[in-house]
């Protein structure tokens, strides 16, 4: 058998060694691929020699790869919720008399849930919520206590763009809250409190609004806070989270359809989902959140995790968008709500 010699004259391989493995080797690498189906879709990212309009540009999304899909894809179920009714689908068995109406059918809407973290209110995106149930857009809100009074406290004050790196006791000294890169004056916290306190007294009348806003852990920043304090000055007030509970609960079990978008995780995401279960799942989810699922937490679970407690229906579209919502969810609303809004404006 003929063997091959290295250059220092040990031996190596056998001649017909070496050919038998780089026959593996050629086999391994030019592994012949079965066909794509005729409708698969090809990479294809924009061509920035033409000029793009922002609409150009983000119906590009989907065909770019990675997150940039998962953005296009959930441009795609929010449209599908915003255009969904009732006169879509077929006449149940079981349906009520009032939804087997053609007018009833056709102003049937899918319910739209919209979570979101607190934080995200105390950056831009509180202008985007804040347009979203001006235009009645969004159904049904559900955030922390940070969300409901970084909300107020906008109204009553500025936030400022800072550094993640500003040191703590030195803006503990001078009377600034640090959020991420943004700060706020503690100011605007006393201004919150002169301007709270004497509604807690009427809490009760102010909760009808046109959304259903839903705080299921309200306590947890300064407006518990306040609602400490006021239990002194003025002692009795009761917040009834069981009516919360049973409201948004209802919000879900009478919808016909439901659509769920969730920025960010914890709490928020939760209720929603949660409240979903009640009717055996959401039929469309988006989630926007940098939560990772290795470590077991709701955060970072995938819609399928929600799929298997029956929070989203088991043949439910959905996606999750791994990315901070302060950076995609601007783009998604320009794709979709902000269509809507000019659609009716031309009607
Ligand atoms: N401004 C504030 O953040 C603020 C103010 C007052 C009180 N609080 C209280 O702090 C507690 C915890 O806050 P929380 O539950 O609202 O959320 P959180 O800040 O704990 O965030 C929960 C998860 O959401 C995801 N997330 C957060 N920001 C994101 C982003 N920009 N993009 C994508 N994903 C993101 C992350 O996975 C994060 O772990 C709440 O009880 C809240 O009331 C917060």
């Amino acid at each position: 058998m003929e063997k091959s010699t290295s250059l220092n004259g040990n031996n190596e391989k056998s001649k017909d060694e070496i050919l038998a493995a780089l026959k593996t080797a050629t086999t391994s690498v030019f592994l012949r691929s079965t066909p794509m189906p005729e409708n698969a879709m090809t990479v294809k990212g924009p061509d920035f020699n033409h000029q793009l309009s922002l609409h150009e540009l983000l119906d590009g999304y989907s065909r770019i790869g990675f997150q940039a899909t998962s953005v296009g894809k959930a441009i795609e179920l929010i449209n599908k919720m915003r255009k969904w009714r009732l006169s879509h689908e077929p006449i149940l068995p079981d349906e009520i008399e009032e939804y087997k109406e053609p007018l009833k059918r056709c102003t049937t809407k899918c319910k739209i849930f919209l979570g979101y973290t607190s934080n995200l209110v105390s950056s831009g995106l509180r202008e985007i919520i804040r347009y979203l149930v001006q235009h009645s857009l969004v159904d049904v809100i559900v955030t922390t206590a940070g969300g409901v009074e970084e909300d107020f406290i906008k109204c009553l004050g500025q936030t400022y763009l800072a550094d993640f790196q500003l040191n703590g006791s030195e803006l503990r000294k001078n009377g600034m809250n640090r959020i991420g890169n943004l700060v706020v004056p503690n100011d605007n916290y006393c201004k919150f409190e002169d301007w709270v306190l004497p509604i807690l007294d009427k809490l009760l009348e102010e909760q009808r609004s046109e959304v259903s806003l839903y705080c299921p852990a309200l306590t947890d920043g300064s407006l518990g806070d306040l609602i400490y304090f006021h239990t002194f000055k003025n002692p009795g007030l009761v917040i009834d989270i069981v009516s919360d509970i049973r409201s948004i609960n209802q919000q879900a079990v009478f919808a016909k359809k439901t659509g769920v978008i969730i920025l960010g995780g914890g709490l928020v995401k939760h209720h929603i989902c949660n409240a979903n279960l009640m009717r055996n799942g959401a039929d469309y989810a988006v989630y926007i959140n940098t939560g990772q699922e290795f470590d077991g937490s709701d955060s970072g679970a995938r819609p399928d995790e929600a799929v298997s407690w029956g929070k989203i229906r088991t043949d439910a579209e959905h996606v999750k968008v791994y990315a901070d919502a302060t950076i995609v969810f601007p783009l998604i609303v320009s794709e979709t709500f902000v269509k809507e809004v000019l659609d009716q404006c031309k009607n």
